[in-house]
C-alpha cells in the first residue's frame, strides 16, 4: 500500500473521467463539485489519532444518535490551492489555518490536530487529485481547488458532553468566484433582529454552528434583496462586527484602513491578517479597533470613508456597494468598487499564483 505524507492512499477505482472533469473544471462555481478522493483521520478517546488515510470520496457511514447531529461539536476550515504558471501547485498560510482550527477545536472541546498532519491532509489529498486544481486562463480568472478540512465528534451517544469519538476529513471543491456576479460591489443588509456571537461565546472559533445561526439573518437579507448580513455586536448593537463569512475593512481618504479589533466574537481571518499587512505594504496606516455603525454612516456620508470591502478565503476581497437597514439605504461605492481594494486584491492574488515575489514567505507547495 503506497502512502503520501504518512496518509496511507486507497485511491478509487472510479475515478472521473478527463473529458467530464474538464468540462466542471472550466465553469466550477463555487462548492457544487468535488474531487475524486477525501482525507480521513479518526481519533478516540482511549487512541488518540490514527493514522490518516486518503480514501474515495463518498458519503459517511454516521449512526443517527452521533453527537454532531444533536449538539453540533463541529469545526471547519477553509484553504485553497493555487496552480501556477509553471503548473505547480501552492497553498496560502496554511500554517495560521492550522493554529486557528486548533483554537477552534479547543473551544469546541474537540481533540486538537498538529500543524504537521494538518498540512499534512492537504498535501496528500491534493497530490492525489492534483488534476482538479484548475489552471486559470488568465490573471483576471480566480479559479483554485477550495480544500474543507472539518471534525465532527461521531461518538453514538445522547448525553452532554464531548465526544470521545471524532473524525477529521478533508474535501476539495474546484472554485470560481464565490459570488455568482463574479467581482461586482455586493449589498450588505444590516441586522437588528439578529447577532452573530456574543462574549463568551463561539464567535472567534470556526464551528458550524456561528454559519447555522447566520442564516435566519442572511435570509433576511435576501428578501431585502441583499447578497449578504452585517451584524453588529450583541452587547451594544453598535460596533461592526463581520459579515455571515467574511471580515470587513473601511478605506479612508486620509490612508487610514481599519477593520474591526479581534474582541473574541470576531473569526480572526487569515485573508483580514493578510490585507492587514498588505495594507502596511503600500504605506497604509492599518488600525484595528471598534468601529461602530454610527462612524460607518457618517463616514460615507462625509467622504471621510471611501471604501468598504469584505474580506475572507472563498470570497477574496469583495467590495461593498450599498448597506441597506429597515430605514437607509447608504450607498458605499460607485459601482466599480474601490481602487484601494482592488489594488490589495491584486497584490494578494498575485503573491498567490506566483505572479510577483512571495516577500512574506506566504506560500507552501503542496
Ligand atoms: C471561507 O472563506 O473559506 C469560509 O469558510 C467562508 C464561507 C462563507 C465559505
Amino acid at each position: 500500500m503506497s502512502s503520501s505524507q504518512g496518509f496511507e492512499l486507497r485511491p478509487t477505482t472510479t475515478p472521473t473521467d478527463a473529458g467530464q472533469r474538464d468540462e466542471i473544471l472550466s465553469n466550477p462555481g463555487f462548492g457544487r463539485y468535488f474531487t475524486d478522493h477525501m482525507a480521513h483521520v479518526r481519533w478516540t478517546h482511549a487512541e488518540g489519532w490514527n493514522a490518516g488515510e486518503v480514501r474515495p470520496y463518498g458519503p459517511l457511514s454516521l449512526d443517527p444518535a452521533a453527537s454532531v447531529l444533536h449538539y453540533a461539536q463541529e469545526i471547519f476550515e477553509g484553504v485553497k490551492a493555487y496552480r501556477h504558471a509553471d503548473g505547480s501547485v501552492w497553498t496560502f498560510r496554511p500554517e495560521k489555518n492550522a493554529a486557528r482550527f486548533q483554537a477552534s477545536a479547543r473551544r469546541l472541546a474537540l481533540p486538537e490536530l498538529d500543524a504537521e498532519t494538518f498540512i499534512g491532509s492537504l498535501k496528500a489529498l491534493v497530490s492525489q487529485d492534483v488534476d482538479w486544481v484548475p489552471t486559470p486562463a488568465s490573471e483576471a480568472e480566480e479559479s483554485s481547488l477550495y480544500l474543507r478540512p472539518f471534525m465532527i465528534a461521531s461518538e453514538k451517544f445522547l448525553g452532554v458532553r464531548p465526544s470521545k469519538e471524532v473524525d477529521y476529513y478533508v474535501i476539495a471543491s474546484p472554485a470560481a468566484a464565490y459570488f455568482k456576479g463574479g467581482v461586482k460591489p455586493v449589498s450588505i443588509w444590516l441586522s437588528s433582529n439578529y447577532n452573530r456571537a456574543a462574549p463568551g461565546g463561539t464567535g472567534f472559533a470556526k464551528c458550524g454552528g456561528n454559519y447555522a445561526a447566520s442564516l435566519a439573518a442572511q435570509k433576511e437579507a435576501e428578501t431585502h434583496g441583499c447578497d449578504q448580513v452585517a451584524f453588529l455586536d450583541a452587547v451594544e448593537s453598535k460596533w461592526v462586527e463581520e459579515l455571515g463569512g467574511m471580515n470587513l475593512f473601511f478605506v479612508f481618504k486620509d490612508g487610514r484602513i481599519v477593520t474591526p479589533a479581534l474582541t473574541g466574537t470576531i473569526l480572526e481571518g487569515v485573508t483580514r491578517d493578510s490585507v492587514l499587512q498588505l495594507a502596511a505594504d503600500a504605506g497604509l496606516k492599518p488600525e484595528e479597533r471598534g468601529i461602530s455603525i454610527e462612524e460607518w454612516r457618517e463616514g460615507v456620508h462625509s467622504g471621510e470613508i471611501t471604501e468598504v470591502f469584505a474580506c475572507g478565503t472563498a470570497a477574496v476581497i469583495t467590495p461593498i456597494g450599498e448597506l441597506v437597514s429597515d430605514n437607509d439605504r447608504l450607498s458605499c461605492s460607485d459601482g466599480s468598487g474601490g481602487e484601494v481594494g482592488k489594488s490589495i486584491r491584486k497584490q494578494l492574488l498575485d503573491i498567490q499564483y506566483g505572479r510577483v515575489e512571495d516577500r512574506h514567505g506566504w506560500l507552501t507547495r503542496l
